[in-house]
């Protein structure tokens, strides 16, 4: 059997672009004892990935030839191993592909009951919904009386944000670019303001939304924006550092805010965290996530490409504009 995947074809000098990737084609070993074959039915599109591509690194550089690393769902076509059986719902990192063989260690099984598979990768991702959990309240202290301001907040972490805080009774404003962006954070996850950075002045409209100053703000972009929102901190604010896509394209020449002496005037703090780290965080996560799951109380849009030759393409949309939680089903 084949599988189709998805490899690191040329570093790119800025933002990845259509040369960045190539698609081919592998034969798959055969099956071993202790082993299962999956199908992958659906693959996480993350901005984190973008940090192993160009000059400089975050996450380490990618080396030409790998794979494209990324969380998957999928199916158990066969088990040689007493843990999965065929037809099993699994999660794990599965790399950019279609189809994998791997010892049954590495892959979770999924109860979708209640939630679909998909949504371990969306609302329950790892690197989406407890992405957004651990930095509000693990890190950000996130209390119902902040005015909590998210960044990227159109996302897949960004919209969670929004979700998580105004779930919890927080007031929330968003930060993102274009119109079709601030319509779906007002109408859709039904925040109380948003802004588009892209054609109005973030500082001068984050002070008419917030005269009295944001509380918690959880940072996607890093740059200017962030420099926009620690000029408008109240006092004791917790600014929460969850990445800096702005800087992602050129990580070797990173800008960091020339407004941090403002922490030091509001008696703020800034702190980053990456959410692996906090692993002993996730199942309070999971919990509060799926009840709300459950209850229907999750706004966040799913966007599906189809077809793992999309992979690149979803790649490049992480830049140049998507809504909620992107994933490709190859
Ligand atoms: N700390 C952790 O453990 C952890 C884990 C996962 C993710 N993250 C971070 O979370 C952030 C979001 O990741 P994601 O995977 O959920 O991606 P995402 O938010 O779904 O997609 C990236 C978003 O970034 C925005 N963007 C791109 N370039 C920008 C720029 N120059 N200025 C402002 N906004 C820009 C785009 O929105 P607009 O169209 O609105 O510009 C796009 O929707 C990233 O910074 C990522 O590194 C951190």
């Amino acid at each position: 059997m084949k599988s189709c995947k998805v490899i690191f074809a040329s570093r790119p000098e800025n933002l990845p672009e259509a040369s960045t990737f190539a698609v081919v084609e592998e034969e798959l070993p055969t099956l071993q004892a202790g082993q299962v074959l999956v199908r992958v039915d659906y693959l996480s599109i993350d901005a984190w990935t973008s940090t192993m591509l160009g000059a400089g690194s975050l996450h380490g550089a990618l080396p030409i030839g790998a794979t494209l690393p990324a969380f998957g769902v999928g199916t158990v076509l066969q088990s040689q191993d007493g843990s999965l059986t065929q037809g099993d719902a699994v999660f794990g990192m599965f790399g950019s592909q279609s189809h994998l063989v791997g010892p049954a260690g590495m892959f979770r099984k999924l109860d979708t009951t209640d939630i679909p598979a998909r949504s371990h990768l969306g609302v329950l991702g790892l690197t989406t919904g407890l992405t957004a959990w651990v930095g509000l309240n693990t890190i950000g202290g996130l209390k119902a009386s902040d005015t909590v301001v998210v960044s990227g907040a159109a996302g897949a972490t960004g919209s969670c944000a929004c979700e998580i805080a105004r779930l919890r009774g927080a007031r929330v404003i968003g930060i993102a670019g274009g119109a079709d962006k601030v319509a779906y954070l007002l109408n859709d996850l039904g925040i109380a303001g948003a802004i588009d950075y892209k054609s109005e002045d973030v500082g001068e409209r984050i002070k008419a939304l917030v005269p009295d100053g944001v509380n918690l703000f959880f940072d996607n972009v890093g740059g200017a924006i962030l420099d926009a929102v620690l000029d408008n901190l109240a006092m004791e604010a917790r600014v929460v550092i969850c990445g800096a896509i702005s800087q992602y394209p050129r990580l070797d020449q990173v800008t960091g805010p020339s407004r941090y002496l403002k922490v030091a005037e509001r008696n703020a703090t800034m702190r980053g965290f990456t959410v692996d780290y906090w692993g002993s965080a996730h199942a309070e996560a999971i919990a509060e996530i799926s009840a709300w799951q459950k209850a229907g109380q999750f706004r966040v849009r799913e966007e599906v490409l189809k077809g793992i030759e999309k992979f690149p393409e979803a790649m490049l949309k992480l830049y140049s504009g998507h809504i909620g939680k992107m994933m490709v089903a190859p």
